[in-house]
């Protein structure tokens, strides 16, 4: 089976260096999404192992599309009854650029009613009552080539299940999961978030530092489709669980000026398993100070929407001092603040990232090398 992850910009580097690290190999990027080939122990493992990707598709056919009757009859070949069952919630996610069927919503239902003609035949009923499994199929037509993909994750991979408290403006858990992994973080360095938030930096850290499997104890949509071996999930999470590191770790810094922020972000660690990991504390980001000489700090700083102008430019000017009175860390900060790379001063490295649909530059200062 062809498989394809959808990644972000920003993203993509780290969904193929996670693929790279399961052993399935290189896995090249095209036009934002990142493709490979594997079979259902794939589908799992990557559901379960994934950081930074977002969801896991099949490709089921890709097919010239130039007319509606073209797009059903390409829809109509694919065997959905190998999948599906005849109380599948058939539901279409649809896309065009660049092609003749551009009304996406017409080219939607044409789709739907091919799916569900070929389910009606194929499994003899007169209709489908939809009251079993949900079924999200992609319909991307990109230059009048359609291609038919089938979710098998269902709700996106950035859903953990340890979130459940809300916060302002929490950064998206596969997001997060992608700077850390960049930053060259490992559980024998320190590492820091001085403003924590609802916690997704220094969980993902911890998680990852761990080797804790992000997915192991969700569901997923996949184990509903009826070609699927039995047991693939559950060996997934077999191997997830045997692969944990359960010895020390260097500390993992997360604090806040908010204490609902800390205690938010309390609760969402001992929900991930790794609130002992932790060191939480209520402060101000100005007074962060680590005994560790080496260390990595990630964070997403305030932008705009509560603090504004003199105040979160003065916020900014501390921050630069805070980092750089930490001279062998280094520090990859995530900000929407258009002044951030003025008063921060010059990256070394810079990347243009999604915080959800808010645009950000994700600004990388590196430590000094590590004397010997
Ligand atoms: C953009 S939010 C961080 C969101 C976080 N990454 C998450 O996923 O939930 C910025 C945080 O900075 C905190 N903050 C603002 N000023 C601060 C300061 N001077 N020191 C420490 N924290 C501060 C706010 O309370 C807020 O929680």
């Amino acid at each position: 089976m062809v498989l394809q992850i959808p990644a972000a910009t920003g993203i993509e580097a780290a969904v193929k260096r996670e693929i790279e690290h399961m052993g399935l190999g290189h896995a090249p990027a095209i036009r934002g999404r990142v493709t490979l080939e594997g079979d259902w122990n794939t589908v799992a493992r990557l559901n379960v192992f994934l950081r930074a990707g977002e969801r896991v598709l099949i490709v089921l056919k890709e097919f010239p599309a130039t007319s509606f009757d073209e797009l059903f009859a390409g829809v109509f070949s694919i065997p959905w009854e190998e999948y599906l069952s005849a109380h599948a919630r058939v539901r279409i996610d649809g896309k065009s650029v660049k092609s003749k069927l551009a009304a996406i919503k017409a080219a939607g239902g044409v789709a739907q009613k091919a799916i569900v003609e070929r389910l009606r035949e194929r499994l003899h009923v007169r209709t489908l009552d939809e009251a079993g499994e949900r079924a999200v199929v992609g319909v991307s037509l990109y230059e009048d080539v359609a291609t038919v993909t089938l979710d098998t994750t269902g709700e996106g991979l950035h859903r953990r299940g340890y979130r459940v408290l809300t916060y302002d403006a929490p950064l998206r858990e596969t997001t997060a999961a992608a700077i850390v992994e960049d930053s060259f973080y490992r559980r024998d360095k320190a590492f820091c978030d001085p403003f924590c938030g609802s916690g997704t930096i220094p969980i993902e850290a911890a998680l990852y530092a761990r080797n804790i499997a992000p997915g192991k104890s969700r569901e997923f949509d996949f184990c509903r489709f009826k070609c699927v071996p039995q047991g693939v999930l559950q060996a997934a999470r077999a191997e997830a669980e045997a692969g944990e590191y359960r010895g020390p770790i260097a500390p993992v810094y997360a604090s806040d000026l908010s204490p609902r922020a800390v205690a938010i972000t309390r609760e969402h660690a001992r929900r991930a398993g790794v609130l002992s990991d932790l060191l939480l504390a209520e402060q101000d980001m100005r007074a962060f100070t680590a005994p560790e000489r080496c260390g990595v700090l990630v964070s997403n700083p305030p932008y705009g929407e509560r603090m504004k102008g003199e105040d979160l430019a003065l916020l900014y000017r501390d921050l630069r001092s805070m980092f750089r009175a930490l001279p062998d860390w280094s520090a990859y900060l995530l900000s929407g603040y258009e002044d951030c790379e003025r008063l921060l001063g010059r990256p070394d490295k810079r990347r243009l990232l999604y915080n959800a649909d808010l645009k950000c530059s994700l600004l990388v200062y590196f430590g000094k090398k590590p004397r010997a």
